[in-house]
């Protein structure tokens, strides 16, 4: 008997834990269903590779807005995705970006690529977070900003755009980007550490080249691999920078600095040590490298598709250079700052360019915007360009426009070229006065043709696809 009720017993103890584990596990279905509900609609695609392939073939269209209309129309603005191996939630919201730039690393941290952050380093500016990134942002910022630097760059600019122009030949075909890139270079260096064009710089440029050539491969770091090459390319730049900071520590420097180095050198705090100093010296280049080319190169492709924007340009530029001729002066920075139209041809590029097309972050904990759920661990794209060319914020958002500027406030939250809050671009500044003083130079200078077929579309001008130009110089 005794038997008999110890197997009754031991069956409904078991079955009691069998019915318990199904209920928790139905709980657990109910609660997990209910947080999937409040996630965006959308589909993570393939196993694996997601979207990613859709994602990165139309971002090197003609149409690259095309992976984001398609689902902006089926989910709506916010949609869930998985790219680049992450489950990311995309936004095409100015709401929602404005909510992601605003927020600090608690909620957001800046997500990229592995390949790239192996190349950056743990210390790097783009990476790293909260007091630090902050305090690295704030010196590095208020030094662009100084009238110093922007005095310098303007000198510098100036010297090396006419040097390179002296060689353009009218027969032969100029491939902006590429001149752009070797001036904007030299520009940047002499600003971070003050280098001089000469065989120190040539030899920064190769291995600057062959660093960021691993920027997109894969993350596999071997002798042999692309990654490897990249890596050691990168620490024959860090033992150049160190050599120059070794030499500043022992010179008695002066207080008022001289290039970015100077600046971060002359902090006390001990946070900022020679390596992270030397380290995000390179890695300050990463940004700078295409962005103010590619910039320059846009500006000149809708100039040429627009000749009334061109000649108003012109005349503007031309009108300022014959007053500082008559008295005698150069152009200094303010000046090129302060050209109204040339700016508003700077803006309306940087609107239908979008040189940078959004920022990717990873959600460090559960976030909800505007009725939206963002689990942690998901990434988030900010996505400017689908913002930028949204007809309910631009009207004929496709049309090269700088009139729409004149007299325009602009909505920092519709227009978002260089980010926002913490990380705002810290070299915008500097961006958009290389850009002016390469117009002014070339619009007081030459006249261009560029041949129908030979005007690039972005972001195909990213893919190396140089648009040439012929020039003709004229009288001004
Ligand atoms: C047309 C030119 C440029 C555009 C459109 C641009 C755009 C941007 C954007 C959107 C960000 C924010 C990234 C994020 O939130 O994760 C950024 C950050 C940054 N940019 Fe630029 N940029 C340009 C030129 C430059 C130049 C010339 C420099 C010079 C060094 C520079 C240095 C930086 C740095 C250091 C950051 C990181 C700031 C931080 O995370 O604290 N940029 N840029």
């Amino acid at each position: 008997m005794d038997n008999v009720w110890n197997i009754v017993f031991v069956t409904s103890f078991l079955l009691s834990i069998v019915i318990f584990l199904i209920l928790f596990k139905n709980k657990k279905l109910v609660l997990k269903s209910k947080c999937i509900k409040q996630l965006p609609l959308g589909t993570l695609g393939l196993p694996f590779i997601g979207e990613t392939i859709e994602f990165v073939s139309c971002a090197y269209s003609d149409c690259p807005e095309r992976f984001m209309d398609k689902r902006q129309h089926k989910y709506g603005k916010v949609f869930k995705s998985h790219i680049f191996g992450n489950r990311t939630i995309v936004s095409t919201d100015a709401d929602v970006n404005k909510f992601i730039l605003q927020s600090d690393a608690n909620v957001f941290v800046p997500s990229y690529p592995k390949s790239l952050t192996e190349l950056m380093g743990k210390s790097s500016i783009l990476v790293i977070n909260g007091s630090l990134q902050r305090r690295i942002h704030g010196l590095i910022g208020a030094f662009f900003k100084s009238q110093q630097l922007k005095s310098q760059i303007t000198r510098d600019m100036q010297k090396y755009v006419q040097e390179s122009m002296a060689n353009w030949r009218e027969d032969q075909p100029i491939y902006i980007q590429d001149e752009t890139k070797n001036i904007t270079f030299q520009v940047l260096v002499r600003a971070l550490i003050s280098l001089n064009p000469g065989e120190e710089m040539e030899l920064l440029k190769k291995h600057f080249q062959e660093f960021i050539s691993g920027l997109m491969s894969l993350p596999i770091n071997f002798p042999g691999t692309k990654l490897y090459q990249s890596l050691q390319a990168k620490k024959k730049m860090v033992k150049l920078v160190q050599r120059i900071i070794e030499t500043r520590r022992n010179s008695d420097t002066s207080k008022v600095p001289k290039d970015v180095v100077d600046v971060l050198l002359n902090d006390s705090s001990e946070q900022l040590t020679d390596d992270l100093i030397a380290d995000n010296m390179i890695d300050m280049m990463i940004p700078g490298e295409d962005s103010v080319p590619v910039l320059i190169t846009l500006a000149i492709k809708y100039l040429s598709e627009c000749p009334v924007a061109l000649q108003q340009l012109k005349e503007e530029n031309v009108k300022l250079q014959k007053l500082k001729d008559k008295l005698g002066e150069s152009l200094c920075w303010s000046d090129y700052l302060s050209l109204p139209f040339t700016q508003t041809v700077i803006t309306e590029t940087l609107r239908m360019g979008n040189v940078i097309t959004g920022v990717m972050r990873k959600a460090k904990k559960d976030v909800e915007i505007k009725g939206y759920s963002i689990p942690k661990g998901w990434c988030v794209l900010a996505y400017f360009r689908s913002i930028h060319l949204d007809d309910k914020n631009y009207e004929c958002p496709y049309k090269f426009n700088p009139w729409r500027w004149q007299d325009k406030e602009m909505n920092i939250y519709n227009f978002t070229p260089f980010g926002g809050g913490q990380r705002l671009c810290p070299g915008l500044d500097l961006a958009r006065l290389e850009a002016s003083i390469f117009l002014h130079h070339l619009v007081t200078q030459f006249m261009w043709y560029a041949e129908e077929d030979s005007i690039v579309n972005f972001p195909t001008v990213r893919m190396k696809k140089r648009m040439p130009i012929l020039v003709r110089r004229v009288e001004s």
